[in-house]
């Protein structure tokens, strides 16, 4: 069944208050709920029906006289009086047996819920619906030392606690846990002086991950109080950590849950990598306290308005916290790895999607980067002070509501006057658009006329020119800038742009910071890349022309057999000798577009891509580069010693990656004596990962695999490490074989998302591995789907979006791949999730 925005009718009832008592079991639980509903005014639908899954309905009353509700399966429909009313209900869920990890569940014995986005219906029978908002008070009865809920705590006693949460919220935001936990606990005293009991909770055992993660928190709570205004509103903020989670943490209100994965951390068992996300996401999920809660969507639809800007906003954190241009080439990596090939794919779908079957499947890389992206572009065409003032308009006006794009969009018109009409297309229009540059010089006068074009998809047949801000720089021939950034903002299909008063031809530096997501689409040479690499101001360019050098190269050497380009290789030098860039941004510049990336880019320009013509050229060129640099390697690397205690700040993290780049060049030349060594020396998990990966890499590292294993046998999180590094770090010949042996290892705990992600996962993400000609990588992954989707639906659909590419490559693969998505079709009761995925990328 597809549901449609256009078809949105707003609930006939309002609620003013929810109680519910949780009698925690974990085979059988009971849940009592006493809800006060009331006739919305205005309201023509008087339909009463509440949403309802596998509950098993034990009483129903209305106002204290039982009832008997028509149930569907879906829910239930029940006459109702013609004013306010109180709906009782009793019902009995199984949090044992819900291996779906959606509602309320149980990991490792303790129960723990997820309701965003229609979990909740499972846990009682409910208006699910994000804009029927409401108070809660809750009582947990049960016999777990730990029992939370959202909210502030009212009173607990031996075998009980009852929590009240005053701010109004819809259903999704709603959690529960209680167990066996301990707390890591801290306090925030807010800008207007109120105390706040931070406390974040664990498995006895991991106190000692704990100490990051509220540093985070403690930051992210400065930060929103400085840069948005936004303070905290509750006397608790509670964050519990989980080891069987379907996505990295939720934001309910005052009782985040997180995977393990998103918020614990040491030094010893986490990588800066991981410190870094995690650190996000805490801010992530703390400013939803704003924008997700207490401003929260209308529908589903809708979802960006939260998602989008939260994950702007968390971005913006990251730049404060760290180095801006870096955060900014790290985001672009990851938006040209995940949406792109998502926008122009056979699951393309708009930043504001207009149907789906199953929501669940839209939580994607469109929806969360791409929507922030947009609200970069709204921001650079408005200005930052206008900025400031549109969001002040919209907490002002909107906090307590649900609400829609059209909301969001209107605070910027009223605070501009602009009209913002046709800007509105980056939410409703699907597909990357490409824009093409022409140049022209004459008597003095530099022309650029750009041309822009997104390619009709089925979810956008005929898509219209939309408002492009391209930050522009020009430079002149000795490299100095002679034109600073400036915003073009176009809004025609074809449009051009002049500079006068230029005494030479100068070198345009277009898109600087990456300022709309596009792709841009310009034949320069290599000599002008080599040269913006060598003197461009802005660092995303810079690093950007350092990126077209690299795939010129490495797409003549797939396609043409061609020779490494020297420019490359000479421009990378450069780079990794000049100790005055940042050793972060070195790292990140020395580092290889990603092979599906380039196979993109091949299907695009009319070729068959060949992942292991690509996988070739890419082992090749890193070669020509460790040769080329091997008497700097040396001395870089003495640089990036560090002698102070380990912290995972940008500092330190920068010159570790720095350090890894070098390491994994080293280790072509040195047959892996360096990495060796640092395997047995290193102190934490960063020089722990680094070494392992560059000797497994090399085809090495056996002695050090199993010592890993031996020293880390206890510890899951790094566990799902190594089973991942085993299958990223295998060769293509080798990567389906060692996938499928890992499946059969005694830890592969397939019902974890972390641990099922750790290996396929891990093989959807070696390109020429997962994509061997055999067709053994699809195989293994389909079968492995087959298997989860009955246990847990969300996770299995997700990880079929490694099949989204399959019309770029040759026939041989699209028969295999293929063959894998009918047999996927073909499972008996295959959930809707998975259905829905598994069609539209068939396409059909
Ligand atoms: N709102 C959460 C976040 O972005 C994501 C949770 C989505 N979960 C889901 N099962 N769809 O932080
Ligand atoms: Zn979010």
């Amino acid at each position: 069944k597809t549901i449609y925005l256009k078809d949105y009718t707003p609930f006939g009832f309002t609620v003013e208050e929810v109680h519910l008592t949780f009698d925690l079991a974990p085979g059988a639980t009971r849940v009592k709920s006493r809800i006060r509903f009331a006739p919305r005014d205005g309201a023509d639908d008087r339909r009463f029906f509440l949403h309802g899954e596998d509950l098993t309905l034990i009483r129903a009353a209305i106002d204290g006289k039982e009832v008997q509700p028509t149930l569907t399966a879906e829910g239930l429909t029940c006459d109702v009086p013609d004013a306010a009313f109180t709906w009782e209900a009793e019902v009995e869920i199984d949090p044992a047996g819900n291996t779906a990890l959606e509602g309320l569940y149980m990991s490792n014995g303790m129960y723990c819920t997820q309701c965003e986005a229609e979990g909740f219906r499972k846990i009682t029978y409910y208006p699910d619906r994000p804009d029927v908002m409401s108070t809660f008070t809750v009582r947990i009865n049960g016999d777990l030392p730990v029992m939370l809920s959202n909210g502030n705590p009212v009173e607990q006693g031996e075998g009980w606690a009852e929590w009240h949460d005053p701010w109004p919220k819809p259903a999704y935001l709603f959690a529960l846990v209680a167990g066996d936990l301990v707390a890591h606990s801290d306090s925030f005293t807010t800008c207007s002086g109120k105390e706040v009991d931070l406390n974040l909770w664990v498995r006895p055992g991991d106190e000692g991950k704990c100490a990051w993660g509220m540093e985070a928190l403690k930051k992210s709570m400065r930060w929103d109080e400085e840069v948005y205004g936004r303070e905290y509103d509750l006397e608790v903020f509670n964050i519990v950590a989980v080891d069987d989670f379907n996505m990295g943490a939720m934001e309910n209100k005052g009782l985040n849950i997180f995977n393990s994965s998103a918020v614990l951390a040491s030094p010893e068992t986490a990588t800066d990598a991981n410190f870094e996300r995690i650190e996000a996401i805490i801010a992530h999920e703390y400013f939803h306290n704003w924008t997700g809660n207490r401003i929260t969507c209308r529908d589903w639809f809708q979802l960006c308005l939260k998602e989008g800007l939260t994950v702007f906003r968390d971005a913006q954190f990251t730049a404060d916290m760290r180095s801006e241009p870096v955060k900014r080439i790290s985001d672009v990596i990851d938006l040209r790895a995940r949406q792109f090939p998502e926008d122009n794919g056979p699951l393309a779908h708009p930043v504001r999607p207009e149907s789906f079957q199953e929501i669940n499947n839209f939580y994607t890389a469109t929806v969360y980067e791409k929507g922030a992206e947009v609200i970069g572009m709204l921001k650079r065409l408005v200005g930052d002070a206008a900025y400031a003032e549109a969001l002040d308009l919209y907490f002002a006006r909107h906090d307590g509501e649900a609400c829609t794009i059209e909301d969001w969009l209107r605070v910027f018109e009223d605070v501009t006057g602009r009209d913002l009409g046709q800007f509105k297309r980056w939410y409703s229009q699907a597909g990357t658009p490409r824009l093409k540059v022409e140049e022209d010089w004459q008597d003095g006068t530099y022309t650029l006329t750009f041309t822009q074009t997104t390619p009709p998809s089925a979810a956008n047949p005929e898509p219209q020119p939309q408002v492009i801000p391209i930050n522009l720089g020009l430079l002149g021939p000795n490299g100095d800038e002679v034109k600073e950034t400036e915003t073009l903002e176009m809004t025609e299909a074809r449009q051009a742009f002049t500079f006068t008063g230029l005494s030479a031809k100068p070198v345009p530096s277009i898109l600087r910071g990456f300022s709309a997501p596009v792709i841009l689409d310009r034949d320069s040479s290599t000599a002008e890349r080599a040269f913006l690499l060598a003197h461009d101001t802005d660092p995303f360019n810079r690093w950007e022309a350092g990126g077209a050098l690299a795939r010129a190269t490495l797409n003549a050497m797939a396609l043409e057999d061609a020779a490494p380009d020297a420019a490359y290789l000479d421009g990378m030098l450069a780079v990794l000798r000049d100790d005055t860039l940042d050793p972060a941004y070195r790292a990140l510049m020395l580092a290889l577009p990603g092979q599906s990336e380039l196979a993109a880019m091949q299907a695009e320009a009319g070729h068959t891509p060949d992942p292991m013509a690509i996988w070739t050229a890419c082992e090749t060129l890193r070669q020509a580069l460790a040769q080329h640099a091997q008497d700097t390697l040396p001395r870089i690397w003495e640089t990036c010693r560090i002698d102070a205690p380990y912290r995972p700040d940008a500092e330190q993290s920068g010159k570790r990656a720095l350090a890894g780049a070098v390491l994994s060049l080293i280790t072509r030349l040195d047959g892996g004596a360096l990495a060796a060594s640092q395997y047995g020396s290193a102190d934490n998990m960063t020089l722990q990962v680094s070494a392992l990966s560059c000797l497994l890499k090399a085809g090495k590292g056996q002695a050090e695999t199993a010592a890993f294993y031996a020293q880390w046998q206890h510890d899951r999180l790094v566990i799902d490490k190594w089973f991942m590094l085993q299958v990223l770090q295998a060769t293509p010949e080798t990567a389906a074989a060692t996938a499928k042996a890992l499946t059969e290892h005694a830890d592969f705990n397939w019902k974890n998302p972390n641990r099922f992600r750790a290996v396929l996962g891990a093989l959807t993400g070696n390109h020429a591995g997962f994509h061997a000609a055999d067709g053994a990588g699809y195989a293994l992954l389909a079968d492995w789907l087959i298997r989860l989707d009955p246990v847990n639906p969300q996770t299995t659909a997700r990880m079929c979006a490694a099949f989204q590419t399959w019309r770029r490559y040759d026939a041989g693969r699209q028969g295999l791949i293929r063959a894998q998505l009918d047999r996927i079709a073909a499972q008996p009761g295959l959930s809707r999730d998975t259905t829905e995925m598994i069609t539209r990328i068939q396409g059909n």
